[in-house]
């Protein structure tokens, strides 16, 4: 019996160990190939999502780059009428965000997918925390696509040819947040 348990312990540690050897090299390669970094957004950024910026009346959001799903699970947590969508396609952080679900009294739903690919033509709120390159191209479609009165909420990175409605300055550099109204 001691040896049974032991084998499954074992057995346990591999498949762990096995699994983190695999998240990490996928989300190497979404790095270093793709230029798409996974960073999870930092408290200051929560704080001013959370206590801020106001989303009641909203009816749906799109989190562009959803990653673990730590910042769209906390919004639907505190806005149960808000319809959630997180878009991410670095499937190692979308799994993350599933188990994350699996834990949340709020689901929120996830796509494995590209966001360029995502119709954002029904977002009342889309959030980012993307980098300057991404922001650059996602600028024409939330134009395009976009509704009148739909707002963007954009972490540490702003939109390069439009004003924020609002800025919000924290601490950090890295939790400077832009929201845009269209
Ligand atoms: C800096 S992280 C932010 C994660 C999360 N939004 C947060 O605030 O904690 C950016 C995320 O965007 C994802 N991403 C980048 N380009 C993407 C694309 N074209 N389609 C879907 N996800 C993308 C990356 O894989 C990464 O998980």
């Amino acid at each position: 019996m001691n040896n049974i348990m032991m084998l499954i312990f074992i057995w346990l540690w591999l498949l762990i160990i096995l699994a983190l050897a695999v998240f990490l090299l996928v989300t190497a390669f979404y790095n270093i190939f793709l230029g798409a970094p996974f960073l999870s957004s930092n408290r200051e950024t929560l704080d001013t999502l959370l206590n801020k910026i106001d989303l009641s009346g909203k009816k749906k959001l799109y989190e562009l780059g959803s990653g673990n799903g730590k910042v769209i699970s906390r919004i639907a947590q505190k806005y149960p009428q808000l319809e959630c969508v997180g878009v991410e396609f670095n499937w190692a952080v979308y799994f993350l965000a599933l188990g994350r679900n699996l834990f949340s009294k709020r689901k929120v739903k996830y796509l494995c997918q590209n966001m360029f690919k995502v119709d954002l033509r029904d977002a009342d709120v889309v959030f980012t925390y993307l980098f300057p390159k991404p922001m650059e191209r996602l600028e024409p479609k939330f134009a395009a696509e976009l509704k009148p009165g739909a707002m963007v909420i954009s972490s540490t990175f702003p939109l390069k040819n439009k004003q924020p409605a609002q800025v919000y300055r924290n601490k950090s550099c890295l939790a400077t947040i832009y929201v845009y109204q269209y």
